[in-house]
């Protein structure tokens, strides 16, 4: 029996079974993986995850009561949910990654989608059962008056399955994405968005990572549940239950950080870049090629400089990092083609025999990442929307000298906005405008900004946005 749990789509492992049948262990990445670290094994957490694919599945299947091992990633004890394949997928491909995704980062091409038929309908009782799935193992692992720290739009309903299962628990949800506003929230099939709504509230504590994802929610309960809402007390009163609204503003911990970048593969990339690139400007982005990140207006945008200021030709080389994501779903696989189209355009009109304008970088390379932070002058994070962005806060911590050009549809804006050159993301001219004005922003200009920008960026690392977490579960302890 645990007495802290965390419950989350994707877990710190993932396994890969060769053709001779052995299995390897991967660690995951993102701020959750390195939040946990550390802290993990001293509070005894047990993490609950999902199979995300057959090697995965294989693994669990090998381990009784698919309690995994993985001493020496120090996150504490794992089981991994052995979910039917089919379920898995409707439940993530169709509705959390095609459906809740698309409405909390408004990215429906309105006109044709969405259309909820008899289809969805089928892949919205998947995600009930994997909702279920999850709170089935909690119900089972946790001891009594255990808190449950449930993330993301995979795992809205399993709050209040939870509960239903296990009244005595604490339970906390986070929602590491933005919330849509009530007009865009319910283009849902109204019995979906409440299903949704009454998920989350069926839990303690309800987190985002700022205040405006948090005012969007509470504005939803109230537009589409009839909830009371106190907007200065952040409560949500329904149904007789009260929820507590928390904004955790996830931030980047620069210790561990600067020790990773500082390690030889790095250095070792920063000399091969330095020499691909000479000693020419460099604006960096950094982003799976996913829908919302604007990868597509951001290169339309460097065209757009390229094309107002010709003194720049030749000195300045745009190094974009885009690589693979969520492929199984074909509106991700068009745009990574128009990624790639985009750039040859790019390509074809400006580059010549000693000057590649573009350097488009299609592999997960972390350590050539980390490089690239480190060498960039102007660092260029422009999504649509975005929960908080963590590339917006780990490009100061590792750059002596970037200028950052910010999208205002970032939650990172919330905190870094003030220090930032910050943009309409659909803005193409504007956003081609503030990538000149960050290029040639003044040394001391940009130091003080860097400065300025780190320090907010480390304010609340991964360890203590959990702490912060547990902490608001202990209210009603007595
Ligand atoms: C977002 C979500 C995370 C998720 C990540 C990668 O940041 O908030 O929960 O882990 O995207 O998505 P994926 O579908 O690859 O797990």
């Amino acid at each position: 029996m645990n007495s802290v749990l965390v419950a989350s789509n994707r877990g710190p492992v993932s396994f890969t079974v060769s053709d001779d049948g052995v299995l390897t262990m991967k660690r995951g990445g993102g701020g959750l993986v390195s939040g946990l670290s550390g802290v993990g094994k001293d509070l005894g957490v047990l993490w609950v995850c999902a199979a995300l694919s057959d090697d995965d599945r294989s693994a669990v299947r090998q381990a009784p009561g698919g309690r995994l091992d993985h001493a020496g990633y120090d996150t504490g004890a794992l089981r991994m949910l052995d979910i039917p394949a089919a379920t898995f997928h409707r439940a993530y491909n169709a509705v959390a990654n095609s459906t809740l995704w698309f409405v909390n980062h408004l990215l429906y091409d309105i006109p044709n989608t969405p259309s909820f038929g008899s289809r969805f309908q089928r892949e919205w009782e998947s995600y009930r059962d994997y909702n279920g799935a999850f709170a089935l193992a909690l119900a089972e692992e946790a001891a009594h008056e255990a808190r449950v720290m449930v993330q993301d739009y995979h795992l809205t309903l399993t709050p209040a399955m939870l509960r239903a299962e296990r009244p005595d628990l604490r339970i906390a949800h986070f929602s590491h994405t933005p919330w849509a506003p009530p007009e865009y929230f319910s283009l849902l099939p109204d019995e979906v968005a409440r299903e949704v709504l009454e998920g989350i509230l069926a839990a303690d504590h309800a987190g985002f990572l700022t205040a405006r994802w948090a005012q969007a929610f509470m504005d939803c309960c109230r537009a589409l549940l009839g909830a009371d809402v106190d907007g200065a007390a952040r409560t949500v009163t329904h149904e007789g239950r009260t929820t507590r609204v928390g904004v955790h503003a996830l931030g980047v911990d620069g210790e561990a950080l600067r020790r990773r970048a500082g390690e030889p593969d790095v250095e070792s990339h920063m000399s091969a870049l330095r020499e691909q690139v000479g000693d020419r400007r460099l604006i960096v982005r950094i982003d799976r090629t996913e829908l919302s990140k604007n990868i597509v207006r951001g290169l339309l945008s460097y065209r757009e400089f390229l094309a107002a200021h010709p003194e720049w030709h030749g000195r300045v080389v745009h190094l974009a990092f885009a690589y693979p994501s969520r492929h199984d779903l074909p509106e991700y696989r068009e745009y990574t083609a128009s990624v790639q189209r985009c750039a040859q355009e790019i390509e074809h009109e400006y580059a010549t025999e000693d000057w590649d304008p573009l350097i488009l970088n299609v592999d997960d390379d972390y350590p050539r990442s980390l490089a690239a932070y480190r060498l960039a002058d102007v660092l260029l994070v422009n999504p649509i929307r975005d929960g908080m962005n963590l590339v917006a806060k780990e490009g100061p911590v590792l750059s002596p000298r970037a200028a950052l050009v910010l999208s205002r549809e970032a939650g990172a804006a919330a905190e870094l906005g003030e220090h930032a050159l910050l943009v309409n993301p659909y803005d193409v001219c504007g956003t081609a405008d503030a990538l000149h004005r960050a290029l040639v922003m003044p040394d001391d200009e940009r130091a003080r900004r860097r400065e300025l920008l780190a320090a907010a960026a480390t304010a609340l690392p991964p360890q203590r946005w959990l702490a912060e977490q547990l902490d608001a579960l202990n209210y009603d302890l007595g």
